[in-house]
């Protein structure tokens, strides 16, 4: 069950004073009742009608937001920015949430959505979804790191990761890191087992999705029809 005017708000087309105002007036209908009470509980199930027209539910956004460092990526948080605050005024209302946060410093790709079942099977730890990250440490990377990312690092509280890839690039403080969890601050941790602490992180891709590069930090566009496909593993 839930508040009648959190359901309103979660469609995106009202703000909050609005969706109060019009249920005040008489000129909301849940299940063809009106109801003037905007703490009404209302079923999952429940329909609702706005000056006589059918609302349907929640719209489903998919957003790709290039996160640029500074910004955190919770929904809400009392003393610092988030990345909702990049967002235009109906989608700050439109009850989406990051699927997979990037840590305040950590920019790239970042998916918004209200779709939780995606989210979910996207972020459950059986789906082993890979997340692609650009990294540049404090130090050279080299090949004993790839062979010990790929063994499976123990970390400095015991947790021992996922083997994870490490492709070395040209630059030798930088490289390419392929996870397939997310643990807290795991990259950080991971190098800094390694002895090269990390002082630029950049989530490439998640699953099948790629940042577009045409996207500069702060930026974002809805998903393509292809990119949600994608993410749901084909189906449309
Ligand atoms: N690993 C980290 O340490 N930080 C991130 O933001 C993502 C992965």
């Amino acid at each position: 069950m839930e508040r009648l005017d959190k359901r309103l708000a979660n469609t995106g087309r009202w703000s909050r004073r609005e969706i109060r105002e019009l249920i005040r007036a008489g000129r909301v209908c849940v299940d063809g009742r009106v109801v003037r009470s905007p703490e009404e509980k209302c079923a999952s199930t429940s329909t609702f009608q706005v000056d006589g027209m059918v609302v349907a539910g929640e719209a489903v956004v998919y957003l790709m937001l290039h996160k640029p460092a500074g910004l955190v990526s919770s929904t809400e948080d009392p003393r610092q920015p988030t990345v909702f605050s990049l967002l235009p005024e109906h989608l700050r209302r439109a009850g989406l949430f990051p699927a997979g946060r990037l840590d305040k410093d950590t920019e790239g790709l970042l998916l918004l959505t209200n779709d939780g079942l995606l989210a979910h099977s996207l972020l459950s730890p059986r789906r082993h979804v890979d997340k692609t990250y650009f990294v540049r440490v404090d130090g050279v990377l080299d090949e004993g790191d790839a062979a010990a990312f790929e063994a499976g690092l123990t970390l400095a509280d015991g947790y021992t990761c996922l083997p994870a890839g490490l492709e070395l690039l040209e630059a030798s403080d930088t490289a390419v890191i392929t996870l397939r969890e997310g643990k807290y601050h795991q990259i950080k941790r991971m190098l800094a087992q390694r002895g090269k602490p990390v002082i630029y992180l950049k989530r490439l891709t998640m699953g099948p999705l790629k940042l577009d590069p045409s996207l500069g930090p702060g930026e974002w566009r809805p998903l393509t029809g292809e990119e949600i496909s994608a993410l749901r593993g084909g189906s449309p």
